[in-house]
């Protein structure tokens, strides 16, 4: 673990992003998204951290722009960026361009699952620049990216091996 990880509580720091609209979590379209709040899942997020004694923070922002400023803050900082972009997961390449410049773990996260949805959902231009993707699993995705980072922060992980 860098040092650059432990300033502040002295716990390695996860940033939680959310994009557009997932603020109305809870209202907004209940069947596909569940009823529980973004409040409800970042407090999830935040309890699974703690388990694994993690920091977490989280931003959520409908500005493309705070998103990018908030990964750039999260340079040299922090270990991981989970994060749920909602529709800009689909043409955001500026989000993409910030979280290639992010020497960290990334964490694509999304509730429903995009691929088996409409066809323009089924493009992310966040998933090449993703150590990996958890969707479809709902509000449960939030405390496995949690502890998937944690997986992967350990000095000798034992994932599964992708086929070669
Ligand atoms: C979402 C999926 C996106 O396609 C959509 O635009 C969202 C939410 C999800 O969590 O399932 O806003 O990211």
């Amino acid at each position: 673990m860098s040092e650059r990880s432990e300033r502040g509580s002295g716990r390695p720091t996860v940033l939680l992003l959310h994009g557009p609209n997932l603020d109305l979590l809870g209202e907004r379209e209940p069947a596909v998204y569940g009823t529980a709040t973004l409040a409800d899942h970042v407090a999830a997020a935040r309890g699974a951290a703690a388990t694994a004694g993690l920091e977490l923070e989280d931003v959520q922002s409908a500005s493309e722009a705070t998103l990018v400023a908030a990964v750039h803050g999260a340079r040299g900082r922090c270990v991981a960026v989970v994060v749920n972009p909602g529709a800009l997961t689909h043409y955001a390449w500026s989000l993409h361009d910030a979280l290639a410049a992010f020497d960290g773990i990334v964490i694509e996260l999304h509730l429903s699952n995009p691929n088996a949805r409409e066809a323009w959902r089924h493009t992310s231009v966040i998933a090449p620049v993703a150590t990996g993707t958890i969707a479809g699993l709902g509000g449960d995705g939030y405390p496995l990216a949690i502890a998937a980072v944690h997986r992967l922060l350990e000095p000798h992980p034992h994932p599964v091996e992708p086929p070669t």
